[in-house]
């Protein structure tokens, strides 16, 4: 019998492609997928670190999985991605249900490691590398209509809060060449969408080349093919990057630049490596050269030493930029970061405060910007039936706005579609085909 494996996913987009990575490499191995939990005898969570919550999610997730590996104590249980990387062999310690850990750097031995458990040993791999990008190993995709691609790993940014440095190394790039290639295999097989995918983008690095050039190299691959990418830092975003955007229809008017807070002194309290004034120009900038550009952020609240003062000043950067949308967070203290040495002294319920303030502000602006959209026509890229009734589906604009249209039968997933918007929300719009 196949050995069967089942993957959950959790965190940012770099563990779904990562996901997609692991996943043609046990395939390879003669390993079968599977959806469903109950049929599997290897089990992988694939988890995030970047808060609290979400370690302690997964935390959850293996408790209720004892049960499983109680009726069936063949089952291997793996823990992946970024919490693999920092909890190490405490986990394995600390929740005897798990046999495997294997850092972010090590899956081309996640076989290896398995069999170890198969054998009755723990299997823990959790080395960073300076080199691994994976580039050669093609990832299990279903059929679709969007991808993504890593085309690099790690960060360099050390921000004082983040543990992303240390669970997923140094910086290092996949080459151009292995990216467009891919590219145009995802282009034969039908895929409309691509999206490049690197915890600082702009870092991205090869033989000369940089990131707007694998832009421009990605874009010209189909012209049918819409391309985004995400994470931009705020200190390197070229004017090159923010020409290739203009110059290419097919790279979408849209750009997530983390401003993180208002101040100033927290910026550099964050290690951000910026000021607002600097965020502010750079914006204007990118708004003159890519005009009707989409623009989301991160934010986050009660930051150490965060006065009122300053959460004023990033509600004043909010209503300045007018983001289209924003991923906001409350303030959590990982170890091993530097800011984990600074006092966590915003009280819990005065960071909550915050934050609501800073989500109620952002949901206002999205729905002002929203409206502004009712009776506009705009072209969307069909992805999908809508989550919540199949007589629907769904949709997004190059700006990256969901759009939810009626279904017709001369209408397929992954065509362009020019609706009307007849009706929005904060954060969806409605519409009808024009
Ligand atoms: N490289 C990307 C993604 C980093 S993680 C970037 O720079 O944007 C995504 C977001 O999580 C960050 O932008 C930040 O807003 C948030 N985040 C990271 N560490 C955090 C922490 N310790 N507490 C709260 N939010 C955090
Ligand atoms: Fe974390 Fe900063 Fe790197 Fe983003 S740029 S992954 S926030 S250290
Ligand atoms: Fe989480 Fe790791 Fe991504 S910490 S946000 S899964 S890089």
């Amino acid at each position: 019998m196949n050995n069967k494996v089942y993957i959950e996913t959790y965190g940012c987009q770099m563990n779904l492609a990562d996901s997609e990575l692991v996943m043609g490499i046990l395939k390879r191995k003669g390993y079968e997928i599977t959806k469903e939990l109950d049929s599997a005898n290897v089990i992988l969570l694939n988890t995030c670190s970047v808060r609290e919550n979400a370690e302690e999610k997964i935390f959850h997730r293996l408790d209720h999985l004892k049960s499983i590996k109680r009726g069936k104590p063949s089952t291997v249980i793996g823990i992946l991605g970024c919490m693999a990387e920092r909890l190490r062999k405490n986990l394995i310690e600390e929740k005897k249900i798990v046999d495997v850990v294997v850092g972010p750097d090590e899956y081309r031995r996640l076989p290896e490691y398995l069999d170890m458990a198969f054998g009755g040993e723990k299997g823990i791999g959790v080395k960073l590398s300076r080199t691994e990008t994976y580039e050669d190993i093609e990832p299990y995709r279903e059929e679709g209509i969007s991808a993504w691609i890593a085309v690099m790993r790690g960060c360099d940014k050390f921000c004082s809060f983040c543990v992303v440095p240390f669970t997923r190394g140094r910086e290092r790039s996949r080459s151009l060449h292995s990216i467009v290639e891919e590219i145009k295999k995802l282009s034969d097989r039908g895929f409309k969408e691509v999206t490049l995918l690197g915890q600082n983008v702009n870092s991205y690095r090869d033989d000369g080349h940089d990131f707007a050039d694998l832009l421009a190299a990605a874009a010209r691959v189909d012209k049918n093919m819409r391309i985004r990418f995400t994470t931009s830092h705020p200190q390197d975003l070229s004017d090159k990057l923010l020409y290739t955007i203009a110059e290419h229809d097919n790279i979408c008017n849209y750009i997530h630049l983390p401003v993180q807070s208002g101040s100033n002194r927290i910026l550099e309290l964050m290690n951000r490596s910026y000021t607002i004034e600097h965020y502010l120009n750079l914006i204007e900038k990118a708004r003159k050269i890519i005009p009707g550009l989409s623009l989301s952020t991160d934010i986050i609240a009660g930051f150490p030493t965060e006065t009122e003062e300053d959460h004023q000043m990033t509600l004043n950067v909010m209503k300045e930029i007018r983001y289209d949308g924003a991923f906001m967070f409350k303030y959590s203290p990982r170890e091993g970061t530097k800011a984990y040495n600074m006092v966590d002294d915003v009280p819990e319920e005065i960071k909550l405060r915050r934050l609501n303030e800073i989500i109620e502000l952002q949901q206002e602006i999205s729905f002002e910007i929203n409206q502004q959209l009712i009776n506009k026509e705009e072209i969307i890229l069909v992805e999908g039936l809508s989550k919540k009734s199949d007589q629907f589906y769904s949709g997004r604009t190059d700006t990256n706005k969901v759009v939810i249209i009626p279904r017709y039968d001369s209408i397929k997933i992954g065509d362009y579609v020019k609706v009307k918007i007849t009706r929005v929300t904060s954060a969806t719009l409605f519409g009808e085909v024009v």
